[in-house]
């Protein structure tokens, strides 16, 4: 089977979660050891959680290098990092992903470029990957996104692990869409917009959406359990795919 166009991913970015600590040394690092200067900070996002205690860094992201593609700004490697900045006290999606797992660094999500989200996103939905948010536009930069549910699977802590898939210079079309998807799926709550606040509400509630439904994740499992990865033929993938599309048109009746 010819592989579809918008399966062809290229890497946008990583992103890092890093206990405060090691955050600063990170961007010492970057700077002196990865040779990013002043034009690879590519943002710097700043946040005062209490009133008085000062603005604290939330998040930034540095370009390590540029490939030599006609359009440079599809063949950066960038690296975004994040700190739990939220008070002692508050609920920290970020500090419970490193806390939870005793880790000083933590790989959150690598984003996948496609050239058509709107069409990988069907293809996803339609063999039972969840999202944990609709197509969203970024506010600043002329790109489209969505986030994946974490890999994980039933009985186990979850990883704080996932994907991001996004389209960069979307078509003016392909922004109508996504708004009018938004309008119809974007209704739980209006102001807590974006990947932050969504993870945050997941990790308060305690129910975090797996990138593959439990129940299918199980009968796949079930399915394929006895079998090592170099057993598993072309027509057993074919089956894998079926059981995906056929479970998943089950369940959302
Ligand atoms: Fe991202």
């Amino acid at each position: 089977m010819a592989k579809k166009p918008f399966l062809n991913f290229q890497v946008d970015h990583m992103t890092l979660l890093l206990q405060p600590d090691l955050y600063k040394i990170s961007y010492l690092a970057f700077n002196t050891i990865f040779g990013v200067g002043p034009d690879d900070l590519l943002y710097d996002k700043r946040k005062e959680w209490v009133k008085g205690e000062g603005e604290q860094s939330m998040t930034y992201a540095v370009r390590l290098g540029q490939g030599a593609s006609p359009d440079p700004e599809l063949n950066n490697t960038i690296i975004a990092v994040v700190q739990p900045t939220e008070p002692k006290g508050q609920s920290s999606h970020v500090r419970e992903m490193l806390d939870g797992h005793q880790a000083a660094a933590h790989w959150q999500h690598i984003a996948l470029r496609t050239t058509d989200l709107l069409a990988f996103h069907k293809h996803a939905l339609e063999r039972g990957v969840q999202f944990i948010t609709p197509i969203l536009k970024d506010e600043e930069e002329d790109l489209i996104q969505v986030f994946s549910g974490e890999w994980y699977f039933p009985g186990i802590k979850a990883s704080g692990m996932f994907f991001e898939f996004l389209q960069r210079n979307p078509s003016e079309e392909h922004v109508k869409i996504a708004q009018s998807m938004n309008r119809e799926s974007w209704f739980r709550d209006k102001t807590f917009l974006g990947l932050y606040g969504e993870k945050e509400r997941e990790y308060q509630s305690g129910e975090v959406t797996p990138f593959l439904r439990f129940d299918l994740f199980n009968l796949l499992l079930k399915e394929f359990k006895d079998k090592q990865i170099w057993q598993i033929t072309p027509a057993d993938l074919q089956r894998a795919e079926d059981m995906m599309i056929e479970h998943t048109k089950k369940v959302s009746k």
